[in-house]
């Protein structure tokens, strides 16, 4: 059985993340028909509206990456994946889902999206922007890896696309780590493109790190919190480093029987508390367990929040997760089957899916949003009509006996030390048939 980022002390293969509830191996595709209708069923107006676009190509594949990515493609396969991406917005844009609402949110996300060239930057805003419009978007996120970076594509990002948040892949600032780790870029790469972030002036511009990168060690994981408060970035993103079946590093310690060579548990926790404690020290807040932020007055998450409120989120792209009228889907996950679908059938390339009962909606979004440290229980009273205290009481009493959260009248607040393992904590709320399942 794998384990959710769990009190065990080693890192060992199998570690997961949960960003969705039920875990996705529940997922068939014998639901794909109550998709389907999902898709072609209107969605009440307030319900927010957000886009995903996955881009899967990056320069390497780093060592610890779990994603579905590719690397050494020829341009043309880039370029006619763009296409393919372009043709299935356009079939979105039809669906009657979408009705009269606007985006709300919109997020490219990958792999590395920042790896397609100003010129294909170009011409798939050109080419979205005839079926869609985001220019009334509160959020638009755009995740990039500092190596693909130019002064140019900056200014497209920014200018042509409206990008308001850019997510840059940090994640370490020794070149010792980051090559030992696998990644394309060094360290003077992101000081190049740090310059021109600033330049092109985005509302928000976020840092991720990861905590037990491969030959992390507590001088050098001061040294990124202080090169990190240089730079002032406006949030931060900690993840703690977590080793699932598919990557470098885990078929490495499977297949020769090696050690795990990441940090224990204990250790990556202690350093994303150091972290964040320097970050507040610096004057910025804790907004979840993975972030702070520098000023929560300007700085929404609109894409993190509505998604875990259970806002619809219409999924492109290769392998993407989307959630329309209370339905969970995913993309087909094979690139071959992904584009036949929409080159030759012109169909939506639909693969799997999963309808939750109320009660699954509801463990969903108290799972995700306790993620943020805190959960007000008359929320879930006022929208699913249920006393959370009283259903997961058994739950709660454990984590309030372990020191990881305290409860008072309607407040339930995770303790830092719950914060830093609030993953370890959220599959005791999962139903007995998904207790010992695969996650993904
Ligand atoms: C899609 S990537 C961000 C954009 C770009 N691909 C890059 O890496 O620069 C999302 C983030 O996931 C995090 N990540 C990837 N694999 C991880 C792992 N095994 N454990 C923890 N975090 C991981 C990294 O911090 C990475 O920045
Ligand atoms: S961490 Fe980012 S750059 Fe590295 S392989 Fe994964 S998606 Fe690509």
């Amino acid at each position: 059985m794998t384990s959710a980022s769990s009190d065990s002390k080693k890192t060992d293969v199998g570690s997961y993340f949960i960003s969705n509830y039920p875990p996705y191996s529940q997922w068939t595709t014998d639901q794909l028909p109550e998709v389907r209708s999902a898709l072609e069923s209107v969605s009440p107006l307030k319900t927010p509206l957000g886009l995903y676009l996955h881009i899967p190509f990056c320069r390497k594949r780093c060592k610890f990456c779990y994603f579905k990515v590719f690397t050494d493609v020829k341009a043309a396969e880039v370029q006619r994946y763009v296409d393919a991406l372009c043709s299935e917005i356009s079939l979105v844009s039809q669906l009657p889902v979408m009705g009269d609402r606007p985006f709300r949110f919109v997020y490219f996300g990958g792999g590395t999206p920042s790896f397609l060239s100003p010129k294909q930057l170009t011409k798939l805003a050109d080419q979205l922007r005839k079926h869609i419009t985001w220019d009334g978007a509160e959020e638009v996120t755009f995740e990039c890896e500092p190596g693909t970076l130019s002064e140019t594509k900056v200014k497209t990002l920014r200018n042509e696309l409206g990008v308001t948040r850019l997510s840059l892949g940090v994640e370490n600032f020794s070149d010792d780590l980051l090559e030992l780790n696998g990644r394309a870029h060094l360290s003077k790469e992101v000081h190049k493109s740090w310059k021109w972030i600033e330049e092109a002036d985005f509302p928000n511009v976020n840092i991720d790190l990861i905590s037990g990168m491969v030959g992390e060690s507590w001088d050098n994981w001061r040294e990124n919190v202080v090169k990190t408060l240089e730079l002032s970035p406006e949030s931060v993103t900690i993840y703690q480093m977590e080793l699932p079946f598919n990557t470098v590093f885990s078929k490495d310690i499977l297949g020769n029987q090696t050690e795990s060579k990441v940090a224990d548990w204990e250790t990556k926790r202690a350093w994303v508390d150091y972290a964040f404690e320097q970050f507040k020290d610096a004057g910025y807040s804790v907004s979840s367990a993975y972030t702070v932020v520098k000023d929560p007055q300007k700085v929404n998450f609109s894409y993190r929040d509505n998604l875990w409120k259970g806002a619809d989120l219409l999924a492109t792209g290769i392998a993407s997760f989307g959630h329309a009228n209370g339905v969970h889907y995913q993309n087909l996950a094979d690139l071959t089957q992904y584009l036949t679908a929409i080159e030759e059938g012109q169909q939506l390339p639909l693969g799997r899916g999963f309808v939750p009962s109320d009660h699954q909606r509801l463990v969903r979004e108290m799972i995700l949003l306790l993620k943020r440290g805190y959960l007000d229980a008359s929320y879930f009273r006022e929208k699913f009509g249920v006393e959370i205290k009283d259903l997961f009481a058994e739950q709660w009493n454990d984590i309030v006996k372990n020191d990881n959260a305290t409860i008072e009248g309607d407040s339930i607040r995770l303790t830092s030390k719950g914060l830093l393992s609030v993953d370890g904590l959220l599959s005791a709320f999962f139903e007995p048939q998904f207790q010992g399942v695969r996650y993904t």
